[in-house]
């Protein structure tokens, strides 16, 4: 990510943030079309996996330029999201229900640059907690 990104990213999280609960809902009903397989995974009420996924972005955001306040969160949360059963894949299928979400709740507001800037971000995260993901020791020791 360029630091402009990152600098995007940041100014137009108030504005998802405001509206977390209608993007979160929107995020999972996304999510569960596209990767129906996932559903299982979670628990029956979204609500508040969608108040644990906010807060976490946020710290993320603001963990972003210290790398070892970052990692601190990255690390427990990949080896968590490993446990869950989550493999790369399923964060493909997030990031496109999340790059979809975007554009419900922003439209015209969420410019390509914002959307390329997003699209980044979440794939940084998303590359980290894959490769994070690998320390965790394999389900059937
Ligand atoms: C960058 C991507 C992601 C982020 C930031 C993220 C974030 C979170 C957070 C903050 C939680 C709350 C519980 C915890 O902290 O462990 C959570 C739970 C969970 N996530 Fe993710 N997640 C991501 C990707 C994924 C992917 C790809 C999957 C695979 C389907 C997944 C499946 C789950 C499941 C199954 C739970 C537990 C739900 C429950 O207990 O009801 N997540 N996630």
């Amino acid at each position: 990510m360029t630091p402009e990104q990152m600098q995007l990213v940041k100014a137009s999280f108030s504005t998802i943030y405001r509206r977390k609960r209608q993007a979160g809902t929107l995020l999972y009903s996304r999510l569960f079309a596209m990767a129906p397989q996932v559903r299982p995974m979670f628990g029956e009420d979204i609500a508040p996996q969608v108040e644990m996924l906010v807060t976490m972005v946020t710290a993320i955001l603001r963990a972003a330029d210290d790398e070892e306040k970052l990692r601190g969160l990255l690390r427990p949360l990949a080896l968590r999201h490993a446990a869950y059963g989550a493999v790369p894949a399923h964060y493909n299928a997030v990031g496109i229900a999340f790059l979809g979400t975007l554009d419900d709740i922003l439209g015209d507001r969420l410019t390509p640059e914002m959307r390329a800037a997003w699209g980044a971000a979440y794939a940084e995260v998303a590359q980290r907690m894959i490769a994070l993901s690998s320390e965790a020791a394999p389900a059937n020791l």
